[in-house]
């Protein structure tokens, strides 16, 4: 009997070449497809997997969890990376190696594959992932073990065992998309200096040909939750599509960056995250209306630890646990209302609200109707001032 291994497959290239490869080392191959939002024909790709050999093939919808409970707890945390990235890919990896986990032990298999490269983040958010959750799990990382090291190699190895891979439709860039954004890479992007062309971008249009009016959105949030659009109550993940079609729309969410691996290297990547944007500028704007100075500053510092961590791969860990304590304690007032603007590419928030809001216009006026007492500001002033006097 062939030993069982369930692979992570995107469906993409390297896993379909992937899976011919471990059924040629002997394994019974099951190919594990997670739904997180990306444009993706299943029935197609499923026909590719056995084509490729998989003995089965399982396609698991996860993206109501990974709105819910990754994405949403990363928003509430202000979780970005190196200030232009929301984190989309990483923030799928841990949910689909859960989900990959949990297949291999109902399958009873005593391996799981993923298809990363060996040089990037990915490889290591997987298998970090199943290590925290089922340490007995074995892992194959095929890309890391073969002697394959161009893309024309492996689809040379594709068309010699009839793997159904249509290569002619591939784009010059590597491409992750889920709910929460893209991540492109690749191709002419690898130059720094050279600006992304236009055709890079799939979630938002060219802000210049963007409406030349402004697109205004009410956004609701509970506990630090998007609830509402304009009035409206929406599921997570319905919420998150509806802002990336009015965001890509208006060409909100592009960012690009040089970035820092975790493996120690710099590479260079454009995002396109529209709801991703919107709801991260919205929710800081609503923070800053009913958070405590403290609170509020020392929460900065925990949201670059919490996307750093992220980043890492180190969703199912004890930090994590003990950060997202701190961090819905913090959400307890963030509640209200917040208006953007969207406009040719420009995003802002130009209005808020919130019940719980620590705004007391009579304490900030320069008009009518002043309270606060300017005669203890002085004796404030040379407290405070006290230490550098000479
Ligand atoms: N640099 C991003 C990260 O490490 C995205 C990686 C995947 N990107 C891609 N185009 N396949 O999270």
């Amino acid at each position: 009997m062939s030993r069982k291994v369930v692979l992570a497959d995107s469906g993409g290239l390297d896993t379909s070449v992937a899976v011919r490869w471990l059924v040629d080392n002997g394994y019974d191959v099951i190919a594990y497809m997670a739904d997180v939002g990306q444009p993706a024909d299943f029935g197609k790709l499923k026909k590719r997997a056995i084509s490729a050999g998989a003995s089965k093939v399982i396609i698991e919808d996860l993206k109501k969890p990974f709105a819910q409970d990754f994405v949403f707890q990363a928003l509430k945390a202000g979780a970005v990376y190196e200030s232009n990235y929301l984190l989309a890919t990483a923030l799928s990896r841990p949910i689909i190696a859960k989900g990959l986990a949990w297949a291999a032990k109902k399958e009873k298999a005593e391996f799981v594959a993923h298809g990363c490269t060996g040089k990037g983040n990915d490889q290591v958010r997987f298998e970090v992932t199943v290590m925290a959750l089922m340490p007995g799990l074995k892992i194959i990382a095929p890309l890391r073990e073969w002697d394959m090291s161009s893309r024309e190699e492996e689809i040379g190895y594709a068309k010699e065992k009839g793997i159904d891979i249509d290569v002619t439709k591939k784009s010059p860039y590597s491409l992750d998309q889920n709910i929460w954004g893209i991540s492109i890479e690749c191709g002419i992007l690898e130059d720094p200096w050279n600006e992304p062309p236009g055709g890079a971008y799939r979630m938002t249009v060219d802000p210049k040909k963007a409406p030349n009016k402004a697109r205004y959105l009410d956004i609701a949030f509970k506990k630090g939750i998007p609830v509402k659009i304009n009035g409206e109550r929406y599921d997570p993940v319905k919420l998150i599509m509806k802002l990336n079609k009015v965001g890509g729309e208006n060409g909100i969410g592009r960012t690009d960056l040089v970035e820092n691996r975790l493996v120690g290297i710099k590479s260079r990547e454009i995002y396109e995250a529209p709801a991703g944007w919107i709801l991260h500028n919205a929710h800081k704007a609503l923070e800053a209306l009913v958070l405590d100075r403290e609170l509020l500053h020392f929460k900065e510092n925990i949201s670059l630890r919490y996307g750093e961590l992220v980043y890492y791969g180190l969703w199912f860990t004890p930090l994590k646990k003990a950060l997202d304590a701190f961090v819905d304690e913090t959400q307890r007032d963030v509640t209200g209302m917040v208006k953007v603007k969207l406009l040719k590419g420009a995003l802002s928030v130009v209005a808020r609200k919130s019940p719980h809001s620590l705004y007391r216009k009579e304490m900030a006026t320069y008009g009518q109707g002043d309270k606060f007492d300017r005669s203890v500001a002085e004796g404030f002033i040379k407290v405070w001032g006290m230490p550098y006097k000479k």
